[in-house]
C-alpha cells in the first residue's frame, strides 16, 4: 500500500498537470497532428525556445514569455507591463499551476498575443506547456 501511494505520487509529479489539463494537451496533440502530419509529439526543448526567445509583441516592443515569468520558472516573476508580482509558473513550485484548463487557455491566448502578437498554434502551446511541466 505504501509502495502504491508512492508510485502514484511519483507518476503525478512526473505529469505535473491535472487530469483536465492532460486531457487538454491530448486534444492539442490531435490538432497538431491534423495540422502537420510530420508532428510526432511535444518537445520541451522547442517549448524552451518559445518561452525564452524575444519577439515583437502586441505593443510593438521586444518581449519574451520570460520577460514576465523569468527564465527560472520556480521563482516568482513580475509583470513587465504592470509591475505586479506573478507567482511561480512551475507546477512543482506552485501546485495551483496547470490545474485548470480554463486558466491555461485564457492565459496562453493572452500571453501569446503579448509576446508574438498572434495566437499560438496547437503545437506551440503543447510544446510550451511540456516545457513548463518539466520545470
Ligand atoms: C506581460 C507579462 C506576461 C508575459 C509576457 C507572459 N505571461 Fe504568462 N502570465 C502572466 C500573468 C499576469 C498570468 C496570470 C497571473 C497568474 O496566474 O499568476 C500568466 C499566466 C500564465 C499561465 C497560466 C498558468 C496556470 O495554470 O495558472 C501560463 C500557462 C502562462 N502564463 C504561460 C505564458 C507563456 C507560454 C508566455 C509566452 C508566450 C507567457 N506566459 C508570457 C503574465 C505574462
Amino acid at each position: 500500500m505504501k509502495y502504491l501511494a508512492f508510485a502514484l505520487l511519483f507518476s503525478t509529479s512526473l505529469m505535473a498537470a491535472s487530469p483536465e489539463v492532460v486531457q487538454y494537451m491530448n486534444e492539442l496533440s490531435k490538432t497538431a497532428k491534423a495540422e502537420n502530419s510530420s508532428f510526432s509529439g511535444f518537445d520541451a526543448a522547442r517549448g524552451k525556445e518559445i518561452f525564452t526567445s524575444t519577439h515583437t509583441g502586441k505593443q510593438g516592443k521586444p518581449m519574451a514569455c520570460s520577460s514576465c515569468h523569468t527564465t527560472n520558472l520556480a521563482n516568482a516573476g513580475k509583470n513587465s507591463l504592470t509591475g505586479k508580482v506573478i507567482d511561480p509558473l512551475s507546477p512543482r513550485a506552485n501546485p495551483q499551476r496547470l490545474t485548470s484548463t480554463k486558466e491555461v487557455t485564457k492565459w496562453l491566448k493572452r500571453n501569446f498575443m503579448d509576446v508574438y502578437a498572434r495566437e499560438g498554434s496547437a503545437q506551440e502551446k503543447g510544446d510550451v506547456l511540456t516545457y513548463i511541466m518539466k520545470n
